[in-house]
């Protein structure tokens, strides 16, 4: 049985990130999607708990996914988890050097963990969370780039931005 983490900060989960979960699990038998809390949580727009739920929501029919946040090294969570695959979303170009730089000190942690690369529908290729945040909170503008929970998590935001009574 191969477990695999789809590892990622999720702040917040888009399509995109719901894409390439959809794609590990018609190929691995279970699949962990590991928030990771972060060293500091000031950092993020939702706090773990909430980016949790954000994905959880969007699980519908898969039965082989759960959803954990997770701190410290990623190499750890993924013994302890008994995950031999590290799944990464690849976008465009600019991903790589990122992507290859991690995949490297990963393998140079745990040489047994491996790093497998899976391509979102191309329609998601320019789908960041950092973006997302810009284009919602920064502009608010709407896309359909992010799940609905995501979409009225991010509304809710904006309302309290502006003052104005979340009920
Ligand atoms: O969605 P992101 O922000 O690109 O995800 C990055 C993440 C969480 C996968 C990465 O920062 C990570 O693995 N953090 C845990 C700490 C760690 O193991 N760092 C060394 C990896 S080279």
């Amino acid at each position: 049985m191969t477990t695999a983490l789809y590892p990622g900060t999720f702040d917040p989960v888009t399509k995109g990130h719901l894409d390439v979960l959809s794609r590990a699990c018609t190929l691995f038998d279970q699949v962990v999607v590991a928030v990771s809390e972060g060293n500091n949580s000031k950092n993020t727009l939702f706090d773990a708990a909430s980016r949790v739920r954000l994905v959880e929501e969007n699980l519908g029919s898969y039965r082989n996914v759960s959803v954990e946040s997770f701190s410290g090294l990623l190499v750890d969570y993924a013994l302890k988890k008994k995950a031999s695959v590290l799944v990464r979303g690849l976008r465009a170009v600019s991903d790589f050097e990122y992507e290859f730089q991690m995949a490297q000190m990963n393998r140079h942690l745990d040489s047994n963990l491996e790093t497998i690369f899976l391509m979102p529908n191309e329609k998601y290729f320019y789908t960041s969370s950092q973006l997302i945040k810009q284009v919602h909170l920064f502009g608010e503008r709407e896309t359909d780039l992010v799940p609905e929970n995501v979409l009225t998590a991010l509304r809710e935001i904006n309302r309290s931005n502006r003052g104005e009574d979340q009920n």
